[in-house]
């Protein structure tokens, strides 16, 4: 079976590759590198041992993206390109709507012409309104994102139920991501944030080796036990193998089915902290400081549906997720960055590793 990851080479893209590698699957990765380098994809290939093409493409070039699907026989795709950063869509939103939104318009239309109607979309819990109550968030939780970024995947999710409704043909299965951390358990992938990270984990792993100061813990008034947020963190890995188990999925019927993918318990940043400490056998300097804005309290999945209708359930603790992030920043404190191979010209481009 031949998958299409799109955006393959960013961080849940590498480690989607290597799980698709190592069990059976050919795939194709198609990115446009504007925010992951090649060198993550030949790691992937260094990891499984396994060749696999890769072109250079943006999903609003709809010529190369259709030469991609006249040079494979795709059966399915797996849509992960996407702009992800909160920070940036509120400031340039745009920018998102146009690469988020029209990118897979432009991916579906494609698809469609060329009768691949198998669709595994990667999209966010950050759809979810924000929650009142300390319960877990399920599948059906009321929709409500409060940033552009959210907004997308929100579009983009009420478009391929469009889609579906138009050509029944259409099988999709749409992931909502909760908060996806940790690395490669190789150390040689992991995530690669461009700049000073806006997320906890990669911004804990820099402190632990050195490259940051201190964390700024953003409020500890929250009405949580230890007052800091409280969030569900997912294993990389554990998430890469959700979206086997929803390829897998996409045969038994079409249609469009949505499921959670997060580990359904919920850590608070002191935790997270602690943990690290206690992995790494390091204090890590922390200074509290105001709320950041946009944040909730707490966000846990209800991750039964996963596992009722897909088979799924995360296997690994916060223990590997701390871990596994660690030996990624340890052994690569530049992230890529020194063994960065930047692709050369701007047209579809097929790096063939055989
Ligand atoms: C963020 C995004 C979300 C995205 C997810 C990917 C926002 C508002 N939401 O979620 O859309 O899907 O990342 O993983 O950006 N924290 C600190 N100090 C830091 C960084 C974070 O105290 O330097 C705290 C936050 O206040 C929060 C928790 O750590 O309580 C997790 O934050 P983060 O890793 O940024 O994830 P989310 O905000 O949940």
């Amino acid at each position: 079976m031949k998958v299409l990851v799109t955006g393959g080479a960013g961080y849940i893209g590498t480690h989607l590759c290597v799980e698709l590698l190592e069990n059976g699957y050919e795939i194709v990765v198609i990115d446009n590198f504007s925010t992951s380098t090649l060198e993550g994809l030949r790691r992937v290939r260094e990891i499984t041992g396994k060749s696999f093409h890769v072109y250079y493409v943006n999903l609003l070039d709809k010529k190369n993206l259709k030469k991609v699907f006249s040079l494979h026989q795709i059966d399915s795709v797996i849509h992960l390109a996407g702009y992800k950063s909160v920070r940036e869509s509120t400031s340039d939103p745009m920018k998102y709507y146009r690469n988020n939104i029209e990118g897979t318009m432009t991916l579906c239309e494609v698809m469609q012409e060329f009768n691949v109607t198998s669709l595994v979309f990667s999209s966010s819990a950050t759809v979810y309104a924000p929650v009142e109550k300390y319960e877990a968030i399920s599948e059906k939780h009321p929709l409500g994102p409060t940033n552009p970024y959210g907004h997308t995947k929100r579009l983009i999710e009420e478009m391929l139920r469009d889609i579906f409704d138009s050509n029944t043909d259409w099988c999709i299965r749409i992931l909502r991501y909760f908060n996806p951390v940790g690395a490669h358990k190789s150390g040689l992938i992991g995530e690669n944030p461009k700049g000073i990270p806006a997320n906890l984990f990669p911004y804990l792993s820099k402190v632990v080796v050195g490259k940051l100061p201190a964390l700024f813990i953003y409020g500890d008034d929250y009405p949580t036990p230890d007052g800091t947020g409280i969030r569900d963190y997912i294993h990389v890995t554990d998430l890469a193998k959700g979206h086997l188990y929803a390829l897998h999925n996409l045969s038994s019927s079409s249609g469009v089915n949505v499921y959670n993918l997060g580990t359904g318990k919920g850590y608070s940043v002191f935790e997270m902290l602690r943990e690290f400490e206690s992995v790494t056998g390091k204090i890590i300097p922390y200074l509290i400081a105001p709320r950041r804005k946009g944040d909730v309290a707490f966000s846990f999945a209800d991750v039964s549906k996963a596992k009722e209708e897909l088979g799924w359930e995360a296997t690994r603790g916060i223990d590997s997720m701390c871990h596994d992030a660690w030996k990624w920043q340890r052994n690569n404190p530049n992230g890529y960055e020194l063994t960065r191979i930047k692709p050369l010209k701007k047209e579809v481009m097929s790096y063939d590793w055989l």
